[in-house]
């Protein structure tokens, strides 16, 4: 198994080779994701447009559905939820299809939506996803981070540290021969020098810091928490996220 890492949607080649890619916006889109599935979602939809997700939605009856939007951090006017996984409740979303856009978190799902398996992780469910992988033994994995408007971000690269770290260590090979790439090997780095103090990272990152000013620090609190959710967002059909 190689594994690579790529910081952002932009930087991941278009020539799509993986055999399982995975998808990480820690702040927040894929913490929203996979907690909208603990708790009982039927799907998670993911859009990079507005206005075609108000489309689509508009066709499924409104006891059936709810539309999360976030630009910039803040909610989008029109939709019941923002992007915070603390709105994800039992009541709320059981058997329910989220319907949802964010900044970048979506637009790195969409990058990698041609791919054979198309996981969502995040720090919360990076366990359920390294089972997976031990399970399945993809030849080539991506993982694929989204950044924030095609800039490296700390959380996305350490949640990536922490999957491939617990990788090698399940595989039983050192990382240098599971690391596909040079980034692979920084963000290990990082997770092994934070792996004690997730939520001080999130605060020094620059989307931590902007959602901190949104007063968002009870989500960083959530997503910085590490293998608390055993759910696995696999993608089941294009865009259409289900827990496998
Ligand atoms: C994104 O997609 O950029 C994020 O999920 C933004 C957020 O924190 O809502």
């Amino acid at each position: 198994m190689k594994l690579s890492v790529f910081h952002t949607p932009e930087l991941t080649p278009d020539q799509n080779s993986a055999d399982c890619a995975i998808a990480i916006d820690v702040l927040r889109a894929t913490s929203t994701i996979a907690t909208a599935l603990a708790v009982g979602a039927e799907a998670v939809q993911v859009f990079s447009d507005m206005d075609k997700l108000m489309h689509e939605s508009e066709a499924w009856q409104p006891e059936k559905r709810l539309r999360a939007g976030e630009r910039g951090g803040s909610k989008v006017a029109g939709c019941e939820l923002g992007n915070s996984p603390l709105d994800c409740t039992a009541e709320l979303m059981h058997d329910r299809r989220l319907f949802i856009s964010t900044t970048n978190g979506t637009r790195a799902l969409q990058k990698v939506q041609a791919s054979k398996t198309v996981l969502a992780a995040a720090l919360i469910n990076r366990r359920a996803v390294v089972d997976h992988l031990l399970k399945h033994h993809p030849e080539t994995v991506w993982v694929v981070n989204a950044g924030w408007e095609g800039s490296f971000a700390l959380e996305d690269t350490v949640c990536a540290g922490a999957i491939a770290h617990s990788l090698a260590k399940g595989l039983g090979v050192p990382l240098e021969e599971l690391a596909g790439n040079d980034e692979a090997i920084g963000a290990v780095a990082l997770y092994q020098q934070w792996q004690d103090n997730l939520l001080g990272l999130l605060h020094h990152a620059s989307h931590g810091k902007r959602l901190l000013r949104l007063d968002c620090q009870d989500d960083l609190k959530y997503c910085a928490q590490i293998d608390v959710l055993d759910v696995l967002p696999m993608q089941r059909e294009i865009g259409v996220l289900v827990r496998a």
